[in-house]
């Protein structure tokens, strides 16, 4: 059966059923304690990828799930199977590492088929597998080299071809393209993508690089302090942010914010001396008189228009990108950055009127720091 999230691939789709299931899993290094009664079920095929700031827990969650840490509580199924106190070997799963850590001294083909050769795989089958993983990750012309001969993203084309030949149910990566240049990075992302599509097993990717987030991701879990803060589509976390952590933390530049104070009586928000009219969000009937609020627009979703709502302010900075144009302002104190065209043409000082689209907005409760 297919699931609603489809894969962006559209072609294979995501099954009902549950690949890897963390089930309120707690981990500590001494006393300090990394998770809390953590759980979160991936899908059969499904790309999960978990996202969050240095040291919220990431590589220490995928880590549990590949047996390489001990839980204090909790259990970790895979495939309908209770790993939880089972070996690394014995768990059906493949991973690929930030480091790529090769073996120097053996030529890529030894190993890719070092962990076969371990096992007492046939020689023919493990040629087999080579061949079919060297296909697929396009690097047959460099079996016979040595790491020290390759380029990084070829070396780590090998780690990923080293997890692939096991023939891993469940795949974990974590951060393998963090060592790469932006355009190699770009070009592996792509790769890993396809490999999904073709080969669509279930892959669990630790990344803090929220556009490989958003590109691979069936869906997102952003962690913060061993917690997952909302688990979703790429889409919904993007447009729906579920808290002000994750509004801030996906987005470049970050969702602008201002503090506000919602006026029942004309659909208001007071930002300073000014007021801005909401009466368009989506759940203006959950906000109630005098609400602390903090209010967010994306870049994106400011207009330079002029209307009954819309906003004088000057020009402070222009930064072109080629494809787009961020135009920088500020609003009551504010800072506020505006995405336009690439084409479009701003100067220092100018003055604009803009304006908000307010039902791309997001109004999040200034205590509990909750989408509203
Ligand atoms: N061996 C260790 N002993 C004690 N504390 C550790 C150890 N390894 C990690 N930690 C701590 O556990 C927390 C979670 O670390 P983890 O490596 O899971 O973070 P991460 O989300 O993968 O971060 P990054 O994006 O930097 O890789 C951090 O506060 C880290 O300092
Ligand atoms: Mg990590």
């Amino acid at each position: 059966m297919v699931c609603a999230w489809n894969s962006s691939w559209g072609n294979k789709g995501v099954s009902m059923k549950n690949s890897v299931e963390v089930k309120n899993i707690s981990f500590s290094y001494g006393k300090t304690e990394i998770l809390n009664d953590l759980s979160l079920d991936i899908k059969e095929g499904e790309f999960m990828v978990l996202l969050g700031p240095s040291g919220c827990g990431k590589t220490t969650l995928l880590n549990c799930i590949a047996g390489l840490l001990d839980l204090t509580d909790g259990q970790i199924w895979i495939e309908d199977d209770n790993v939880t106190w089972k070996e690394p070997k014995d768990r059906h799963i493949g991973m690929v590492f930030q480091s790529y850590a090769l073996y120097p001294s053996m030529t890529v083909e030894k190993n890719l088929s070092f962990g076969l050769r371990m096992m007492g795989t046939a020689k023919d089958l493990i040629n087999e597998k080579i061949k079919k993983a060297a296909n697929l990750l396009q690097i047959n012309e460099l079996l016979k080299r040595k790491p020290s001969q390759l380029s990084g993203g070829q070396r780590q084309r090998v780690a990923i071809g080293r997890a692939l030949v096991r023939d891993a149910k469940v795949f974990l990566f974590d951060e393998p393209l963090s060592n790469l240049d932006a355009k190699l990075r770009a070009e592996l992302r792509y790769e890993i993508k396809k490999l999904h599509r073709d080969l669509s097993n279930t892959m669990i990717y630790v990344t803090h690089d929220q556009i490989e987030a958003m590109t691979l991701a069936d869906r997102i879990s952003v962690m913060k302090d061993g917690l997952i803060q909302q688990l979703d589509t790429p889409k919904q976390i993007y447009n729906k942010p579920a808290n002000l952590f994750v509004a801030g933390f996906i987005g470049s530049p970050s969702m602008n914010f201002l503090n506000a104070k919602f006026k029942k009586s004309n659909q208001n928000i007071i930002v300073g001396n000014k007021q801005i009219d909401i009466s368009k969000y989506e759940n203006i009937n959950k906000l109630i008189n005098d609400q602390e609020v903090v209010f967010g627009i994306r870049p994106e979703n400011i207009n330079i228009e002029k209307n009954e709502n819309s906003i004088q302010c000057k020009v402070e900075l222009v930064e072109p990108m080629g494809a787009d144009t961020l135009v920088w302002t500020s609003f009551e104190g504010n800072p506020i950055s505006i995405r336009l065209e690439g084409s479009s043409n701003f100067n220092l000082n100018d003055e604009i009127s803009i304006s908000f689209d307010i039902n791309k907005s997001s109004i999040f409760d200034s205590k509990s720091e909750e989408r509203i």
